[in-house]
């Protein structure tokens, strides 16, 4: 493999200043896959000087949209040329089924393509006023963008990030998990191949205590993007706030999956899985809760319990349904929920260990799991797992159904599996949800916006609402009231207007 494994900041290659660097772990076997540079705070400093030295070379600057948006969309090329191999570096790096990586790539460069096309797209406005003036909008580039990304989708999230930003004309800085730093840097080598000028994209790799830390208390930092946990996203926002910067954040979630007596049965069934066990359930959005018909329940879970033990578990380069989980920290994590939900009294019905396969004894696998007879207060129907652990729910009308859903702290998406289409439509306008999807689950890719209700977070990513973060907005107003000017010249009285803050 072809790996790049030093920093990646003004367009160069380079060891960390203080020459440290960190191990990444094949979470199938826990064997090293690589070691990389660690960066501590004065190489972030570096790498934003980087990025803002780039805001005003006219190389970026002055390259014009149409070109932007032909750089961009080279980055989509060479990323599709090189799928194979990123897919490849991406599943044994953070464990994920090999289809399901490719998948990733092919979204990545998907990223790139739909906002190459934006690149010149983005239009201001003029706006009418009364009296003799031309007001018009101007879309700025904000400056400095911060990404700090998770493991669980290592280039795919990067890239929902990085191009947009970069289509918008800004710079950026990007520090991706330390669990899975490999596809970021491919991604430094591809961007400058594709011929964006140095310094507009540098990739960090660090931990999140001191390299990601000091990027997002950085005072040359103007924007910061972040995936992953509510604690962390809390101390984000922290530091965002002692520079008054905005922050767009994705924090995970707790999704359920609402399915109606009526529902087409197989394809809830697939849907429900998917959901659950795509990834092993380590999906911000994954649906985490079945919260079922208590006149279904009985059938749908029976089917739902022979399909989860159909399931296979293996390396992620076999391509098998579940890969492994990405840590020993997240395998323990894992462990303990499956214990609290025994202790809190709901029904182990699968699953519930580490597989007992001597092939996988050194990997960090885990069973699909389900957990039936769980009551809406159980921390098991609560919190965050992150892994493949479903707890199943039941209610009587639609009523319950819906306050069963909202009841949680969370709300990124929503899936409902009815023919109804007045009850999908009724739960549709009530669930707190950023996303919903009725007789579907992760539908849509790109192009649909993407982000949380309460503490799921906030700011939308993915489709045209993304720009928004990129993008700061400049009104211009301008006087051109040629008979004011002669009026003033004769001498005439002019009446003092008011002021409109
Ligand atoms: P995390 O939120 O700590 O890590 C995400 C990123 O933030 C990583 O790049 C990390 O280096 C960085 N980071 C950590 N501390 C930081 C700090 N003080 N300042 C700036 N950046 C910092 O998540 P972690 O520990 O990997 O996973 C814990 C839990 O978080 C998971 O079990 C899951 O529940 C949730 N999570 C949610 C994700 C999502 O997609 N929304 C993704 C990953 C984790
Ligand atoms: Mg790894």
């Amino acid at each position: 493999m072809d790996l790049r494994n030093q920093l990646f900041i003004g367009g160069s290659w380079r060891p960390s200043s203080s020459g440290e660097t960190f191990t990444t772990i094949n979470p199938a076997d826990r064997e090293t896959l690589a070691t990389v540079a660690r960066a501590r705070e004065q190489d972030v400093d570096v790498a934003v000087a980087a990025a803002r030295a780039a805001l005003s070379d006219p190389r970026w600057s002055q390259i014009g949209p149409p070109e932007r948006g032909r750089v961009l969309n080279r980055i989509a090329g060479l990323l599709r040329e090189r799928k194979e191999e990123l897919a490849r570096i991406e599943s044994l790096d953070c464990g994920k089924p090999l289809n399901q990586a490719r998948n990733d790539i092919e979204v990545s460069a998907r990223y790139f393509e739909f906002y190459s096309g934006v690149a010149d797209k983005l239009y201001g406005k003029t706006i009418p006023l009364a009296g003799q003036y031309l007001n018009y909008t101007l879309l700025e580039p904000i400056g400095v963008t911060a990404h700090i990304t998770p493991w669980n989708f290592p280039l795919q999230i990067a890239c929902r990030g990085i191009a947009p930003a970069l289509a918008a004309g800004n710079t950026v800085v990007h520090k991706p998990a330390e669990q899975t730093p490999l596809t970021a840097l491919l991604l430094g080598e591809i961007s400058l191949e594709a011929g964006l000028p140095a310094g507009v994209l540098n990739v960090v790799t660090g931990f999140g205590n001191d390299a990601g830390a000091r990027l997002t208390s950085h005072p040359h930092v103007n924007h910061i993007t972040f995936t992953g946990s509510v604690e962390t996203g809390r101390l984000v926002m922290k530091a965002a706030a002692e520079n008054i910067v905005p922050v767009t954040l994705e924090l995970g979630g707790k999704s359920p999956n609402i399915v109606l007596a009526d529902a087409e049965f197989p394809s809830a069934l697939k849907g429900v899985s998917t959901a659950v066990f795509a990834n092993a359930g380590q999906i911000c959005s994954a649906g985490t809760r079945l919260v079922v018909d208590s006149k279904l329940h009985k059938d749908f879970v029976q089917q739902l319990q022979k399909h989860a033990r159909s399931l296979r578990i293996g390396p992620g380069l076999e391509n098998p349904d579940l890969g492994p989980l990405i840590s020993e920290e997240q395998h323990q994590r894992v462990q303990e929920y499956i214990k609290i939900g025994k202790q809190e009294g709901a029904r182990l019905l699968t699953g519930g260990k580490v597989p007992d396969d001597p092939r996988l004894r050194q990997g960090l696998f885990m069973e699909p799991t389900l957990f039936d007879e769980v009551t809406p207060q159980m921390r098991i129907a609560q919190e965050e797992i992150f892994g493949p652990v479903l707890a199943i729910l039941t209610f009587r009308d639609l009523e319950e159904a819906l306050e069963i859903a909202n009841g949680v702290s969370y709300g990124l998406v929503a899936g409902i599996w009815t023919r109804d289409i007045k009850k999908a439509h009724w739960l549709a306008a009530r669930l707190q949800a950023g996303q919903v999807f009725i007789n579907e689950y992760f539908a849509g890719g790109v192009e649909t916006p993407f982000g949380g209700y309460k503490k799921s977070g906030f700011g939308r990513e993915k489709g045209l609402e993304a720009l928004v973060h990129y993008t700061q907005v400049k009104n211009v107003c301008v006087n051109i009231d040629l008979q004011a000017d002669l009026e003033t010249q004769q001498g005439k009285p002019q009446t003092q207007s008011g002021v409109t803050l």
